[in-house]
């Protein structure tokens, strides 16, 4: 079928909620994807954060195949060894626990929220169930989590939200110990904000965010579906910082574009999830979780949050660079591979220029251009992005 008529087709018969990119991707290999006239691009999106070890990488597709001619689903009312050996490695490789899982970073976030309250209404008081969350936030689009999210133009029409959440700037310490109570359950944040602009706090948020939890007996929930799984140049985001939540989630990257999601946390909390108390049909088949066992596997194995971290430096020191040239950079800011450079002027234009030239980048909020390569990009790959980048800015600029 001819790509016009596709896009004819998927405008006329899909629900009109994404504003999409007028491409039809076709096929991918490593950083680069394909579109249907044949067109190659470096895919510095990753489909938003997922797929960290690029497209079609050998051992994901490997392990897609062995799975999916093995055992596909048979529900939690089985045990499979795929989950048992993937909740494992999460484990030995975090502050947590236990882990629950599920099948999207909203429903892990479904799953921080609702074990929160009830942790803290059984171990705490009774009416201690608000969870602090922040401006610019971004934890998913279902209800109790885009009333989690700090954004209200992701409010709009579906109000009355739920109840139980208080915003507070971020990166703001002093605000989240004033909105603390007799009633705060939890802190929910991410630990370098995404789809808000790829914010970094100041490197004593996250420690006095510890501090505030431990005076007061509220939990902390690191919200790190964007920045785990070796984004941000260490295996989890909160690594950085040398704290640890009692709750984490995560999604996106964990199964290399498979849909997954997890919820990780310390013995205790998980101790108010009692048999029966939640649950997913879908969650942690014995598909994804090989799928998503090949991947951590692969991602640590190949020590990839650390070349995420190198690759990230040179990127973000060849945008610094433009910027001495190009006064329409106003800041470059990451961690490891998810870059946002901030701009005095909305950023959609320079993603468009960049598609026209071959290169795949996201936005984040209005003015920010977001870098999320996979973690196994080349040098040469970022070179060659930075040149269409400058590109795209220099006529940005004019
Ligand atoms: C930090 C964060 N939390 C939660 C979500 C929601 O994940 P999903 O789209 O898988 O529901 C996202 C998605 O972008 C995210 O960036």
């Amino acid at each position: 079928m001819d790509t016009k008529t596709l896009m004819e087709w998927s405008a006329k018969y899909h629900t009109p909620n994404y504003g999409r990119t007028p491409l039809v991707l076709v096929r991918g290999e490593g950083t680069r994807v394909w579109d249907s006239d044949n067109r190659e691009y470096l895919d510095f999106t990753t489909g938003i954060a997922v797929t960290g070890l690029g497209h079609c990488h050998p051992v994901i597709t490997g392990a897609i195949r062995e799975a999916a001619a093995t055992l596909l689903h048979v529900s939690n009312i089985f045990h499979n060894a795929p989950q048992v050996h993937l909740a494992k490695l999460l484990v030995e490789h975090s502050f947590a626990d236990r882990v629950f899982f599920c099948n999207s970073g909203a429903e892990a976030n479904e799953a921080a929220l609702k074990v929160v309250r009830k942790y803290a209404k059984e171990r705490l008081s009774s009416d201690r169930y608000e969870v602090i969350a922040t401006n610019n936030s971004f934890h998913g689009r279902t209800l109790a989590t885009v009333s989690a999210t700090g954004q209200p133009k992701y409010h709009h029409g579906f109000e009355p939200l739920m109840p139980g959440f208080k915003h507070v700037p971020y990166n703001d310490l002093r605000a989240m110990e004033r909105a603390l109570d007799s009633h705060t359950a939890a802190i929910l944040v991410e630990p370098i904000q995404g789809e808000g602009g790829v914010n970094i706090p100041d490197d004593g948020y996250l420690p006095g965010l510890r501090k505030l939890c431990d005076d007061s007996g509220a939990l902390l929930i690191f919200d790190e579906v964007q920045t785990g799984v070796g984004r941000t140049g260490r295996l989890w985001a909160y690594q950085h910082w040398g704290v640890e939540p009692d709750v984490m989630t995560l999604a996106k990257a964990l199964a290399n574009g498979i849909p997954i999601g997890a919820m990780l946390c310390r013995e205790d909390v998980a101790t108010a999830l009692t048999a029966g108390s939640h649950g997913s049909t879908f969650a942690g088949s014995a598909f994804v979780t090989s799928v998503a066992l090949a991947t951590l596997t692969t991602i640590i194995g190949d020590k990839l949050p650390e070349r995420a971290d190198h690759r990230g430096r040179e990127l973000m020191d060849g945008a610094r660079e433009l910027q001495e040239t190009l006064p329409v950079i106003k800041e470059v800011r990451g961690r490891g591979l998810l870059i946002g450079i901030e701009l005095t002027k909305p950023a959609a234009p320079v993603v468009d220029a960049c598609r026209e030239a071959g290169l795949l980048v996201l936005t984040a909020g209005e003015k920010v251009v977001r870098l999320a390569p996979p973690l196994i990009v080349e040098s040469a790959d970022c070179k060659r992005a930075l040149e269409i980048l400058g590109g795209a800015l220099a006529a940005a600029a004019k």
